[in-house]
């Protein structure tokens, strides 16, 4: 337990700490930093939180779906297929040939909203945690998909 004297008694210290705090924070904005956020394991915890947010409501947190209402992403040949129709997908609602009509009564939503590096983030995550070893995909791909298709196009 901190004692709380002792803490009053520091408060006359923050006026010279100020300084260094701010020295703290710009270096962050330099070519370093910029790297840092994305590292791998940035990206990865990008990607699984993006999940959770977006997908996990209907596709639920370990991929196994709801029977007959949501498909399971677990074992999806559309999740480990080809990245570019799994990005279409997504972002827009082409249908590939992996995910066949008239399945299910319900309706995914569209996420042509997220920025390449987001949807590439959360797309190499499904792929790696539902998808066997399926290849990562970088935000090249995501934009490759939205070229060949568009974005939102059937909105
Ligand atoms: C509102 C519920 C809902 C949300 C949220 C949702 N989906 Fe779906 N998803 C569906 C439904 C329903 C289908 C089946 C659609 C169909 O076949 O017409 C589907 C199908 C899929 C498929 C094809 C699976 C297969 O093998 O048939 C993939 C891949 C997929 N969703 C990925 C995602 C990702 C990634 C997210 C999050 C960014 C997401 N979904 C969010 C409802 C949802």
């Amino acid at each position: 337990m901190p004692d709380m004297t002792a803490h009053r008694r520091g408060k006359s210290w923050l006026p010279m700490l100020f300084p260094i705090f701010i020295a703290a924070c710009s270096s962050s904005s330099d070519p370093a930093g910029a790297e840092l956020s994305s590292t791998p394991a940035n990206s990865a915890a990008r990607g699984a939180a993006l999940y959770q947010q977006n997908c996990a409501p209907c596709h639920r947190e370990k991929g196994e779906g709801v029977p007959n209402v949501y498909p399971g992403l677990l074992g999806s040949a559309a999740v480990r297929g080809d990245p570019i129709e799994l990005a279409q997908w997504v972002l827009s609602q082409k249908r590939p040939a992996s995910i066949p009509a008239g399945r299910y009564p319900t309706q995914m939503l569209l996420f042509g909203w997220m920025n390449d590096q987001d949807a590439a983030a959360l797309l190499t995550y499904i792929r790696s945690k539902f998808g066997g070893s399926a290849s990562a995909v970088d935000a090249a791909i995501i934009s490759r998909a939205r070229e060949e298709y568009g974005n939102d196009r059937h909105r």
